[in-house]
């Protein structure tokens, strides 16, 4: 497959910069700065990018990319300290701007070239940097300027070096895009041609290739990164796939019917479901300590799923849904780190004993969470599913603030499916990040007819967010607000009162335990 490397000198953008590589349809991995030119001579790319980072060639022992990379002939696009790096090395002079340029800054193309093809000659990019170049290395012209460095873009066209010192790669250079589509496909020669079809096609036929006629294992939860998994593995070896469902008994109403429908009635998946229910619950009789909770979930999680695969017997390899991110690490200076060593604390983190042998198929492992999202759809999975909200592995038992019981459990359950059904009517399912209802374990009096009562109240979180790391609260409509209230209270027994939490994160969480 045609691809591009990215050099990672720990930009704290370079993931974006394989966003938006990935956008442009081409494919692109990102790999340590420090790799050398045997190990990319032997993974084919078609060019190469040198990522920004904190660091400044001034440092005693600034990350250098091996030299024999510009020897390559193969098409570079330095992009910030990538573009210092180059011009440092191949003999220019990087020193500090006498004013630091952070923010959008006003550029302006001298020389067109392929770079800026078909872009306005005046633009306005994002900066950030204290170094900048000072001295083009010998054979390299200005491509553009800013107020503050007279090469705010530079080139070697012979040779096929570019540098940038704005980030192409943030939304704040809009047409950043364009500039990685010109580099790409008239400075490297690439197509479109990374897609989800192609993709899927070649997916398969390598689990196909690997696994052959073995047994493969793979534990289902219901979100995207495993029902994306479990639907390629299944593509490609069919009844040799077998899935494990565990239903904790913390799962939202219609769950485990979804995903039932999806696996078995759809696609005929070797599905066991384990109603584990009762040993969740018995565990955790009066607890009530959030963290203490959390962990007996994960245990017990850990041990139902183990004690169900030694059901099956011998199987020779456990798929999981890991995704790039959670396998990119920064290749910091002198921090080289394969993803080797992170597969490794993942499959600890899937929970599977030592003492059980398998092989790991991690068929997304270098896909974003978008991209997986479109692999589902090319499986032909149900919106409902690829467009599932994030939902924490505990479920609702986070979301009862106190002990658990059964009715509590019904109580939110319900309460929850109403709120779901509301804001899936309103139109804002796609719009709120996250929404679900917590009961925390307290009464409150009210009156309903004549009658006194004495009842929980449903707290109504939806938040919205880019990443869950921070998030607001959701603006949601009153007169919205008002109808999911009254309908909560009047169709759920047990509660007499509806609030709507209003805190962002920080400084609460988004869950509430
Ligand atoms: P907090 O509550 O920390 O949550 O603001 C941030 C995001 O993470 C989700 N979350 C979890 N996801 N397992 C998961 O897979 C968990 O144990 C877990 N706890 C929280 C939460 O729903 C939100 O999207």
């Amino acid at each position: 497959m045609e691809k591009i490397l990215i050099l990672d000198f720990g930009a704290q953008y370079n993931q974006l910069i394989a966003r938006r590589v990935r956008e442009a349809k081409v494919y692109c991995e990102i790999v340590p700065y420090d790799i050398t030119p045997k190990e990319i001579k032997k993974a084919k790319p078609k060019g190469l990018i040198l990522s920004g980072g904190p660091s400044s060639v001034k440092w005693s022992d600034p990350p250098l990319p091996h030299p024999g990379i510009y020897k390559l002939g193969l098409p570079i696009l330095g992009i910030c300290y990538g573009m210092q790096v180059m011009n440092f090395q191949l003999g220019g002079r990087v020193g500090k701007v006498r004013k630091k340029e952070f923010g959008r800054t006003d550029i302006k193309v001298i020389e067109p070239d392929l770079l800026f093809k078909d872009l306005n000659p005046q633009l306005v990019g994002w900066m950030s940097h204290g170094d900048s170049v000072k001295k083009l290395a010998p054979d390299f012209i200005t491509l553009a300027k800013s107020v503050n460095t007279p090469f705010a873009a530079c080139a070697n066209p012979q040779k096929k070096l570019y540098g940038v010192q704005f980030h192409p790669e943030v939304v704040h250079t809009p047409w950043g895009k364009d500039l990685f589509q010109n580099f790409l496909y008239h400075v490297c020669g690439l197509t479109d041609s990374w897609t989800m079809e192609n993709f899927v096609r070649a997916t398969v036929a390598d689990i196909k290739a690997k696994v052959g006629r073995k047994k493969v294992l793979c534990g289902l939860s219901g979100g995207v990164d495993s029902s994306a998994t479990a639907s390629l593995v299944h593509k490609a070896i069919g009844k040799n796939l077998t899935c494990i469902f565990v239903d904790h008994g913390f799962l939202r109403k219609g769950e485990r019917r979804q995903v039932r429908t999806a696996f078995v009635d759809h696609f005929g998946v070797n599905l066991i479901v384990v109603d584990a229910k009762k040993r969740f619950m018995k565990r955790l009789k009066g607890v009530t300590e959030p963290e203490t909770k959390r962990k007996i979930i994960g245990e017990e999680f850990i041990r139902t799923f183990e004690e169900e695969a030694r059901k099956i017997g011998k199987f020779h390899f456990l798929a999981q849904g890991t995704l790039y991110p959670d396998i990119i690490e920064s290749a910091a200076p002198g921090k080289r780190k394969g993803p080797t060593h992170v597969i490794k604390s993942h499959h600890n983190v899937g929970g599977l004993p030592d003492d059980m042998e398998f092989d790991l198929i991690e068929p997304l492992s270098h896909l974003f969470k978008d991209e997986v999202r479109a692999v589902c759809l090319e499986m032909g999975l149900p919106h409902n599913l690829v467009y599932r909200q994030p939902f924490p592995g505990p479920g609702l038992a986070i979301r009862i603030i106190g002990e658990i019981t059964n009715e509590r459990l019904r109580i939110l359950r319900d309460a929850d499916a109403i709120l779901r059904e509301e804001i899936l009517k309103g139109g804002l399912s796609r719009a709120i990040w996250q929404y679900f209802t917590v009961l925390p374990v307290i009464r409150s009096v009210g009156v309903m007819g004549d009658e006194r009562t004495y009842e929980y109240p449903v707290v109504i979180r939806a938040v919205t967010s880019e990443d869950g790391m921070t998030s607001d609260w959701a603006r949601i409509p009153f007169d919205l607000l008002d109808k999911i209230s009254n309908r909560i209270v009047n169709e759920v027994d047990g509660v007499n009162r509806v609030a709507y939490d209003i805190t962002s994160k920080p400084p609460s969480t988004i869950e509430w335990e």
